[in-house]
């Protein structure tokens, strides 16, 4: 996907010729169930993987668990009024699969559901649009006991959750995610061990990741048949790929990881099937296909979800797989997780999908920055470095909207601070501080200008 055409950027000048969005763009913040609601024992919840795994010491950095996170499932209120704050059009949330069937493909708990009904109801009250993600991590235990994504059982068990959850919102919900970044829920938690459910096996992994890429596409349809006007699709993270240096190993490092990270998961989507440099690669640990199944992922989309928050830069001196090394001109530009700031990747990556792909309605389904935020004296959060951020990524997307990228609206990641999974609650994403102690939601210098931002509609300051 790296095009070396690219380094000198997307006619930067433009950026200041056009400062506004186009009419009715979307603006919103975006969650995930786990990592916000809190009430694990509430209600009939069914204990969900991140359960598990966070009451492993270790697994999560702080030692905290999905108790009492930010205590949403009672205080979602509060989450709506700095959305208002904040001007906002539109929320990303998503449903928490052991909320509503506690135990993954048996009786349905009406309270869970109940809860997500009041939470549509008083967004819609707030001219707030919600979009719906269906599966954002918290797999029901109850299915990973039973083999979890390795499963094909478990695209069936999703497929029927899929029906409760649309059926019941429907009416009122038309934005419809599947699920949120497959490479998590592959790669990272079955191969690199890091999240949910802590497991280190390749060949698993992607086995994992054909079966979530299947349910995708068994849900889709679906969901238009009990929603007939849904908008549906699916969110994939994008890690784009830059050679450390012209040479031609890291040349071939850096094709090897955009095949690996970013298009093992767009390409079957899209109708490709898998890169075949990365299926080279895996070898044995490739997944079996049966008859079908790329058919059944490629389903239509309505949209594609970008979660984009910085690049990859490759070297691979031996000429082997390839590492991912901090870019040394930039090594100062970093965020609080080590991450490189790194706007033009956005743009470079909205350019490859419309070019590419002839992607026509994208979001930027996830954008944001983890830094060390404190409650000042002043009892206010100082943060110009996230604004920066922002600023800089909302410039590059505004560059790749005028130039005729058809990018409909952006979630900040995230609305608060919350459980950044196995990083807990000492990274910070939040455009509002969360003070766990007392559960006050502090709206950020950052929101702030977030909101300024959305009521414009416009880069104004
Ligand atoms: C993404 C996740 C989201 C959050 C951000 C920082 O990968 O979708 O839940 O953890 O990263």
């Amino acid at each position: 996907m790296y095009d070396k055409r690219w380094t000198t950027g997307i006619a930067r000048e433009r950026y200041t010729l056009m400062r506004s969005f186009p009419d009715g763009f979307v603006w919103g913040t975006a969650t995930a169930s786990f990592q916000i609601e809190g009430a694990i024992h509430d209600d009939g919840r069914g204990e969900s993987i991140w359960d598990r795994f966070a009451a492993t010491p270790g697994n999560i950095r702080t030692g905290e668990t999905g108790e009492p996170a930010c205590e949403s499932y009672h205080r979602y209120p509060d989450d709506i009024a700095l959305m208002r704050a904040m001007h906002l059009n539109a929320y990303r949330f998503s449903t928490a699969w052991p909320r509503i069937i506690p135990d993954g493909s048996g009786a349905i708990n009406t309270a869970g559901l109940d809860y997500y009904d009041r939470l549509v109801d008083a967004l819609l009250a707030a001219h707030i649009t919600p979009f719906v993600t269906l599966y954002h991590w918290d797999l029901p235990q109850a299915l990973q006991d039973r083999g979890g994504w390795a499963n094909r059982a478990t695209i069936d068990a999703f497929v029927r959750y899929t029906d409760v959850v649309v059926s019941r919102l429907g009416d009122r919900v038309k934005q419809w995610i599947t699920h949120n970044e497959p490479w998590c829920v592959s790669i990272l938690s079955h191969e690199i061990g890091e999240h949910a459910p802590g497991l280190h096996d390749r060949a698993l992994a992607l086995h994992v990741a054909h079966n979530v890429l299947l349910s995708h596409g068994a849900a889709a349809p679906l969901i238009r048949q009990r929603c007939p006007d849904a908008q549906v699709g699916i969110v994939l993270n994008f890690t784009p790929g830059y050679p450390a240096t012209d040479s031609a190993a890291d040349d071939t490092a850096t094709r090897l990881h955009n095949a690996r990270s970013n298009r093992w998961f767009l390409d079957p989507i899209m109708g490709r099937g898998y890169p075949q440099e990365a299926w080279d690669y895996y070898g044995n640990a490739a997944p079996r296909i049966a008859p079908g199944d790329l058919e059944a992922i490629a389903v239509p989309l309505d949209v594609l979800g970008v979660n984009y928050y910085t690049r990859a830069v490759c070297h691979d001196p031996a000429g082997g797989e390839g590492g991912r090394v901090l870019n040394q001109r930039d090594a100062a530009k970093v965020t609080a997780r080590d991450w490189e700031i790194f706007p033009q990747g956005l743009s470079d990556l909205l350019t490859w999908l419309r070019r590419d792909y002839g992607l026509t309605r994208l979001y930027i389904t996830e954008n944001g920055a983890a830094y060390d935020d404190v409650l000042a004296p002043d009892g206010q959060v100082h943060d110009p470095a996230r604004i920066d951020y922002l600023r800089q990524h909302l410039a590059a997307l505004l560059g790749a909207i005028e130039g005729g990228i058809p990018v409909e609206g952006y979630f900040c990641w995230s609305l608060m601070d919350n459980v950044e999974w196995a990083f807990g609650t000492s990274s910070r994403f939040g455009l509002a501080y969360t003070d766990y102690p007392t559960q006050r939601r502090i709206l950020k210098d950052s929101g702030a200008w977030y909101g300024r931002v959305a009521r414009a509609n416009a880069l104004t300051d």
